[in-house]
């Protein structure tokens, strides 16, 4: 039988998750918990990775060692860059891609990996159906799959949600996702992000980031949840 691994980065992202989870089995690994059980009859691991590329890199690995999951969803929060996108609002990947990663000295597009054929790195194109179909089934589920931005950096200024929107064409900005999704590549796993937006990445998110990080964890979860009914 297939296992599911579902990664949050925060405690917030994961706790809507943990609480659904039956025969509940948890394990240690490098200072990650990963909480092994049952969600909808469906065998799946749930963990924090904690924040960052290298949090989110050391617990996919894992995932897929440890615990042979065939799937990863991604499931948290994330600063909106797309103009459309407002507080709540859902981003399914369609591809993610490292903000972060800058060669331009030596004359490699920003975002680009130097000598490495992808960069930017497809989601699963089953996964961003279902995903979708989750969007569409829940009332006020306004969404739109794009490209995930992720970076270890906070994004708080106009400018720079400017330039990944303009120059990569960013849908949000977040600090995991492509490191998952390089992962999931070099291991050949299908794996999606969903992110609902907690703030616009313009520096205002300060004032109430822990309120609608909670709120916006819950519209990711929803949208999980969903998923796991039919994957
Ligand atoms: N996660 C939530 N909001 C974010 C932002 N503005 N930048 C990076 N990661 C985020």
């Amino acid at each position: 039988t297939q296992v599911i691994g579902l990664i949050g980065a925060m405690d917030e992202e994961i706790e809507l998750l943990l609480q659904q989870l039956d025969n509940k089995d948890t394990t240690v690994k490098v200072g990650v918990t990963y909480a092994a059980g049952t969600i909808h009859g469906k065998q799946v691991v749930v963990c924090k990775s904690g924040v960052g590329k290298v949090n989110a890199a050391v617990t996919t690995q894992i995932l897929i060692d440890a615990f042979g999951v065939s799937k990863i969803v991604f499931t948290g929060v994330a600063g909106a860059l797309h103009p459309e996108l407002n507080i709540g609002d859902i981003v399914i990947s369609s591809s993610c891609m490292q903000h972060d990663m800058d060669v331009t000295p030596l004359g490699f597009a920003k975002g680009v990996i130097p000598y490495q054929e992808v960069s930017d790195f497809p989601a699963d194109q089953g996964l961003i159906t279902i995903a979708e179909e989750a969007c569409k089934e829940l009332a006020d589920g306004h969404y739109i799959v794009g490209k995930v931005l992720s970076g270890d950096q906070f994004i708080a200024s106009r400018d720079t949600v400017q330039m990944l929107y303009s120059e990569l064409n960013g849908a949000c900005a977040e600090m995991e996702g492509a490191a998952v999704a390089q992962v999931c590549h070099m291991n050949a796993v299908p794996y999606v992000v969903i992110r609902s937006m907690s703030d616009k990445a313009d520096g205002s998110a300060h004032v109430n980031f822990p309120e609608f990080t909670v709120k916006a964890s819950k519209r990711s979860h929803e949208i999980v949840n969903h998923m796991l009914s039919r994957l």
